[in-house]
């Protein structure tokens, strides 16, 4: 019997044998492919960043863009990040400011919420959301799908991403709120961008300044709210009033249509 048996198993794998110089050579491409492409991604990423083209918004006569000379888009993204990356704000935000701002935003939302505006099963996205203290809000309040994005990322609340070019695919999101307007270089592209991702009947809540002059990082002084208004191709004014929100007077709804 064992005579027997040892020959079949020495010609059980036979047929085996080319068929594993093939996958060998198969399995290394592909973990080679795997652990090579997050750093391919990257640079993707990378290059992405400054594909957004230099070219000025439309004027409005209800947007004053800051003439801050910036030599290209790289240049204005360094004036941005030297904000955001402030160490002392940082600190701030995340210390002394954190839970003023986290209540605040909290009870906003909470309001969006029995106004029917937002409900614990959306999905939210914060824009310019720095450490993520509105990212945080959406969570306490039950809405557990919510994120935010910022030129630096703030892990497990705030994703890199630049609002101009939002990393996100069409119709993704049920609401979006954002109070860095005022920080945007094509204003046209920032309210673009957040209807691309809106998918249609989703909600953009934005904070703004109207008639008041940002900081020296704002890019475009709001004269009036039609201007913010206006760049809205496909969404209607569900309601505008007035707030109290951090040095912004104007909240601004909007909601996407559900046919364009
Ligand atoms: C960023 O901040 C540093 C120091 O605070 C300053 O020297 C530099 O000019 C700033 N860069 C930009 C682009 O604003
Ligand atoms: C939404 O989530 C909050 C917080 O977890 C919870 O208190 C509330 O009951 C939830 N609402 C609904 C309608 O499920
Ligand atoms: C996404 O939306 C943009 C702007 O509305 C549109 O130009 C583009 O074709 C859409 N992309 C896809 C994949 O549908």
């Amino acid at each position: 019997m064992p005579a027997e048996a040892k020959p079949r198993l020495l010609h059980l794998p036979l047929p085996v044998r080319p068929l594993l110089l093939l996958i060998i050579p198969f399995i290394s491409f592909l973990l080679l492919y795997t652990y090579s492409s997050p750093p391919l991604a990257t640079n993707a990423v990378a290059a992405a960043a400054v594909t957004v083209p230099l070219a000025p918004s439309p004027p409005s006569p209800h947007i004053r863009m800051r003439r801050a000379g910036f030599r290209s888009y790289e240049d204005y993204l360094r004036h941005q990040l030297n904000k955001t990356l402030d160490p002392r704000l940082r600190k701030v935000w995340a210390t002394r400011d954190w839970h003023r701002k986290v209540d605040a935003f909290a009870r906003a939302f909470a309001g969006l919420r029995d106004d029917g505006l937002l409900s614990n099963s959306s999905r939210a996205l914060c824009v310019g959301a720095r450490l993520g203290q509105e990212v945080a809000a959406l969570r306490l309040v039950g809405v557990r799908d919510a994120v935010g994005i910022d030129l630096a990322p703030a892990p497990p609340l705030v994703v890199k991403g630049d609002f101009h070019e939002q990393p996100f695919s069409n119709d993704t999101f049920d609401l979006e709120f954002s109070n860095v307007f005022d920080h945007a270089l094509y204003p046209d592209r920032f309210v673009a961008e957040i209807e691309r991702t809106l998918r249609p009947g989703g909600v953009a809540v934005l904070h703004v300044a109207v008639h008041r002059r940002g900081d020296k990082y704002s890019a475009n002084d709001l004269l009036d709210v039609q201007g913010l208004v206006g760049l809205f191709c496909q969404s209607e004014v569900v309601r505008i009033s007035k707030v109290d929100a951090f040095g912004l007077d104007t909240e601004v709804i909007l909601r996407k249509k559900r046919s364009p």
